[in-house]
């Protein structure tokens, strides 16, 4: 029986090149598919997710539909948070809401007085959802990719209440009062952590970090504010690690996660759970503003790329659309590997059939 150890993804995130570049997709589960649409009718979103057998089902529809190289476990970023008590909903077509933002020290004091030990005491839902996946595609040797929300992207949800462009408030706490932010992210990044560990407890093969919304920030920021806690997030980590962020070209150095920055609170330069010469970081996902030879060019050899086909080109004519992936697999040869995904997750309004037609092309290419 083929192992997902062995697998075409988890080759990859350890630097090994196959034939082909695997495939999978960010959002590759949801309403890009009718069958996911008809199965969510009557099911609010996060609630969806904590129902094992439906959370195990959904993210099961892809990788049958498209025959994908990984599975991602449906779920979402904010779960921790509902899991910790916090309340949380997912207000469709906008995003996840929150009844009371984390706006002032008070606010934050609150918040961190919950035990991030909650969520691992609350996760059962969780890994037994993964349970169900890992054991449904065990046969085929196909792995399971659990994730978590970076302690930025989740910050800049919380401290706004819902979704916001420039995460202005979020932003403007980490220099306001940075004892504040620096208590509110450390919480996050455990809250995280507790969730990344319920799913590859249950069998998640690798793990993808996503900082959506990091680009917003400035270098200094970054090493400042986030990415001491976004390393801590990924802490001991027991399988490899993709870290993904969109709008990210002057950030790319720092997502390997690599140089623990001398006055980050509480964070010590060996991190356990080191998978790479790199840093805790295996894989640096991409969005489609960066050829990634250009991305490898900047990173170097000890970084596996994920990405970067644009998801505004699944609209266009297919050999418009063919030409792209072959030059974004073309490009993807300068690094030391590559997993082909696209720059950002797939739009709901995506014929699913052109993503079941880029699977077949790559998968061609191997041949
Ligand atoms: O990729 C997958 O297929 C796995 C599942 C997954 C979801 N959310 C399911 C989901 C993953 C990996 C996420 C992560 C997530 N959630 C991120 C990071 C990824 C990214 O897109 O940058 C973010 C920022 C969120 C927060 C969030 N949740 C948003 C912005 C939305 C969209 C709101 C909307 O309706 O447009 C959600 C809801 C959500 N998460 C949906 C799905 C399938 C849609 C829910 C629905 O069916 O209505």
């Amino acid at each position: 029986m083929p192992h997902p150890a062995e697998s075409l993804l988890v080759r990859a995130l350890h630097g090994e090149r196959g034939t082909r570049p695997p495939v999978w997709f960010m959002r590759q589960a949801g309403r890009s598919l009718p069958e996911y649409r008809e199965l969510r009718v009557g099911t609010r979103m996060l609630d969806a997710c904590l129902t094992p057998d439906l959370a195990a089902e959904i993210t099961l529809q892809p990788v049958r539909r498209h025959g994908v190289d990984a599975a991602v476990f449906f779920s979402d970023i904010v779960i921790p948070l509902r899991l910790a008590g916090v309340a949380v909903e997912i207000e469709p077509g906008r995003g996840p809401v929150f009844a009371d933002p984390v706006r002032t020290a008070a606010d934050v004091a609150r918040l961190t007085a919950i035990d991030p030990a909650e969520v691992a005491a609350n996760a059962e839902p969780v890994r037994e959802a993964v349970r169900l996946v890992a054991a449904e595609l065990a046969p085929a040797g196909t792995p399971v990719i659990g994730f978590a929300g970076a302690p930025f992207t989740l910050a800049a949800y919380l401290v706004e209440g819902g979704p916001s462009k420039e995460h202005l408030r979020a932003r403007a706490m980490m220099h306001a009062d940075p004892a504040a932010w620096h208590a509110l992210a450390g919480w996050l990044a455990e809250v995280s952590r507790t969730f990344l560990t319920a799913q590859t407890d249950a069998g998640a093969s690798a793990v993808q970090l996503f900082d959506s919304w990091a680009g917003s920030l400035s270098v200094a920021d970054y090493r400042e504010y986030v990415a001491p806690h976004s390393r801590a997030a990924l802490d001991g980590a027991v399988v490899p690690a993709i870290h993904f962020g969109v709008g990210t070209a002057h950030l790319l150095p720092d997502m390997t996660l690599s140089t623990p920055t001398p006055d980050a609170a509480g964070a010590a330069p060996g991190v356990s759970g080191r998978v790479g010469p790199g840093g805790v970081v295996s894989c640096v996902g991409v969005d489609w503003r960066t050829p990634l030879d250009a991305a490898a060019g900047i990173l170097g050899p000890d970084v596996t790329l994920q990405g970067n086909i644009d998801p505004a080109l699944l609209q266009a004519p297919w050999p418009v659309l063919e030409a792209h992936v072959r030059d974004v697999v073309a490009r993807g040869r300068a690094a030391r590997a590559h997993i082909l995904n696209l720059g950002h997750g797939v739009p709901p309004e995506t014929d699913p059939t052109v993503l079941t037609r880029i699977v077949g092309f790559v998968k061609e290419l191997g041949e």
